[in-house]
């Protein structure tokens, strides 16, 4: 039955907090789920201790200084790679019929697209890469004939509500957005915000890219991006409520006026497991939820004045082409620039506004297209913070 498939995974990004967490559901479901690869950036530690757990055939780190490390210091002998070629050996090894695409940015777009190309499972939390070229990977997993599974919280939920339903009974689907840290700061405020205060999300325990584009929206910008490209709509037929609780994921909103909600406790472990098991439902290592305690939920209208980079989201969708792409590489650059404390927390909405305002959208008909597009992006927004 194919429900009840051994998933033999690859973990791309392991030591991440998408990574980590995929590892605690492995760890949950011994006899359904068992780790073949694993991959990581530069956190050998972690890294070392996560292959001594769970002994995979195949690892790769990014730099050949640390793959050298492992191979004298593991105490067993899996095949040990690095860089973007190691990705590609984690992903493709032979015992594998699963990946995770759990890397940060766009360094995910090569080993996701080739994953969907061999028809694997792919469990995609590198919404950069589906941002990127949304249509290219759907035509690398309809080549492969393998599955596309969103392990993003918003999209895993329509993931469930979609389901089995006829696409003419729904008029638009709503992802939820936490609001982020900035919420409810006025204008003044959110121009000078830290780093520090664009890092303490009130609701998600997320790594540090992904936390910044939270307080900034172009978090959900993405979302809405990928959410085209997952499920085939409109960039009219998706929308944005801001819902502070976090336990309302996503809405379906019928022809007829209805609206069906998904609910879950804010844990990423949830939708990790949902597409690693589905279309199963177990038991996992998240408590169900708990209606007896009581609560109040809110919803409210995302402010595109206060956060910009929203707007700018769906004006890269309704373009189309290489322009999502040239916005993911701006905001890239710029989220990086605002870390490293070299530009301020305003500055990044600007930075992506002037790259995707200068850089004209071309067909994104191919992997070197939408490559060449982040590279020319990339270099823009590095100059445009030189400038500064
Ligand atoms: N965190 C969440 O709750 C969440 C929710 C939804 C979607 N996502 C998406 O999931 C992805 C991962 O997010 P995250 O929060 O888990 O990020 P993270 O904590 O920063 O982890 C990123 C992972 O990617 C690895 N990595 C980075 N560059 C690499 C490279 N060049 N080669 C190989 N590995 C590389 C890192 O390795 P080292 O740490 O060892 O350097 C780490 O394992 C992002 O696309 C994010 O948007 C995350």
């Amino acid at each position: 039955m194919m429900g009840s498939a051994i998933r033999r995974i690859a973990v791309l990004g392991s030591t991440g907090s998408i990574g980590t967490s995929t590892l605690d559901v492995v760890a949950a479901h011994p006899e359904r789920l068992s780790v073949v690869a694993l991959a990581a950036g530069r956190n050998r530690e972690l890294f070392l201790r996560q292959c001594e757990r769970f002994r995979p055939a195949c690892v790769s780190v990014r730099d050949v200084e640390d793959a050298k490390w492992l191979r004298s210091t593991l105490s067993y002998g899996p095949e040990i790679h690095s860089g973007p070629e190691g990705l590609l050996a984690c992903a493709l090894h032979s015992e594998g019929n699963t990946v995770v695409a759990a890397v940060v940015g766009a360094a995910g777009l090569q080993s996701t697209e080739a994953a969907l190309r061999s028809g694997r499972r792919v469990c995609v939390a590198n919404k950069e890469s589906l941002v990127m070229g949304g249509a290219l990977m759907r035509a690398a997993m309809e080549a492969g004939g393998g599955e596309l599974l969103p392990v993003d919280s918003e999209h895993a939920a329509l993931h469930q509500l979609l389901n089995g339903r006829d696409p003419l009974s729904i008029r638009e689907v709503r992802i939820t957005a936490s609001g982020g840290p900035f919420r409810e700061w006025d204008m003044a405020r959110i121009q000078a915000a830290t780093r520090e205060e664009a890092l303490n999300h009130p609701t998600w325990k997320m790594g540090p890219k992904i936390t910044i584009d939270s307080s900034t929206l172009m978090n959900k910008g993405l979302e809405v991006i990928e959410a085209s490209v997952l499920f085939g709509l409109a960039v009219d037929q998706i929308a944005v409520t801001v819902h502070p609780q976090s336990q309302v994921h996503a809405m379906v909103g019928f022809r007829d006026g209805t609206y069906q909600l998904q609910v879950s406790a804010n844990d990423m472990k949830l939708p990790i497991q949902y597409t690693l098991l589905y279309p199963e439902k177990l038991s996992g290592p998240v408590p169900s939820y708990d209606w007896d305690n009581s609560r109040s939920w809110t919803f409210e209208a995302p402010d595109l004045e206060r956060f910009p980079c929203l707007g700018l989201a769906y004006a890269a969708l309704r373009s189309g082409g290489t322009a999502p792409a040239i916005l993911n590489a701006a905001n890239e650059i710029a989220v990086a620039a605002f870390l490293d404390g070299r530009i301020g927390f305003w500055d990044i909405q600007a930075c992506n506004s002037e790259v995707l305002a200068h850089l004209p959208s071309e067909p994104a008909a191919s992997l070197e297209a939408v490559l060449a597009a982040d590279r020319n992006a990339r270099d823009n927004a590095r100059s445009w913070i030189a400038l500064k």
